[in-house]
């Protein structure tokens, strides 16, 4: 194939990560706009780039009019906070009526023998081109950060290797692979705990902001001094204060804001 006919074959392909990511990065902001837990944590995607695609095709043999049949032209990551999350995920997947999951490989508990773990869906989506409604095949890989870091530096190892890594390192990148099982484990357990953590950090930053943003209209429509002393309040509760002295703040900073905007 020419590079221009490259492009054009590849543009569906293009449009579906760009999709896929949106949506993926849509439900997470769904949650968020809730004030909820998000089972995605970041969602990244590609294309393949046409020198893999063509490598894939001669290791499996598969003839250039058949390219297509090639599952993973458009991957998407999603990385997930705990291990527990990734189940959430691939449930929210299959409840879709945008994509149809034709197959999964669950490498979380069938852990490959390079160390590698995470969890595939191959899926069928329909793209929208201008020419009418056009299936591809997409690969989507659920994974935890730890699973996410361990993968991306195998990869690179076996990049710079040419897949032959020497054995004293293969040996390291399995003990790294258990350490960050653990990792996955261990935060697991305390998983409670760190939801709890970042739920606090959430309403503390969201009622700073409402805090400051009544600063700026206080200080817009000339009360400086009820500005200023708004201002050092919420320095000395930043540093020190608790959830409830913040919130006894923002309510008071929403009446000033009434009362003068009144006047
Ligand atoms: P591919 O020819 O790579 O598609 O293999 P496959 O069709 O047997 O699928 P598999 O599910 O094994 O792998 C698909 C993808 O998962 C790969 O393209 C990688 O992105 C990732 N992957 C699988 N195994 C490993 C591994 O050992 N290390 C790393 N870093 N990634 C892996
Ligand atoms: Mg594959």
């Amino acid at each position: 194939m020419a590079i221009k006919e490259w492009k054009t074959f590849l543009t569906p392909y293009d449009q579906a990560v760009e999709e896929l990511k949106c949506k993926f990065k849509g439900i997470r902001k769904e949650y968020r706009r809730k004030n909820e837990y998000s089972p995605i944590e970041f969602v990244t995607g590609r294309v393949k780039e046409v020198a893999s695609i063509l490598e894939k095709a001669k290791k499996l043999d598969i003839p250039m009019d058949s390219i297509q049949d090639m599952e993973d032209i458009t991957g998407i990551r999603i990385m997930c906070q705990f291990v527990d999350d990734i189940k959430k995920v691939a449930e929210i997947i299959k409840k879709r009526d945008d994509m149809e999951v034709l197959y999964e490989k669950n490498y979380v508990t069938n852990v490959k023998p390079s160390g590698y773990r995470s969890y595939h869906m191959i899926i069928r989506y329909t793209v929208n081109m201008a020419e009418g409604p056009q299936q591809i095949l997409a690969e989507v890989q659920i994974r935890t950060l730890s699973m996410n870091f361990w993968a991306t530096i195998e990869h690179s190892l076996n990049y710079k290797y040419k897949h032959n890594i020497p054995e004293n390192i293969k040996f390291k990148l399995k003990s790294a692979a258990d350490a960050a099982f653990q990792l996955d484990e261990q935060m697991l357990e305390i998983k409670d705990e760190i939801k709890d953590a970042q739920k606090l950090f959430e309403v503390k930053s969201d009622m700073v902001s409402k805090i400051m943003s009544n600063i700026l209209i206080l200080s817009s429509l000339g009360r400086i001094v009820e500005s200023t002393n708004f201002q050092s309040s919420l320095n000395r509760l930043i540093e020190e204060g608790e959830v409830s002295e913040l919130s006894n703040l923002m309510e008071m900073s929403f009446e000033a804001v009434e009362k003068y905007s009144n006047k």
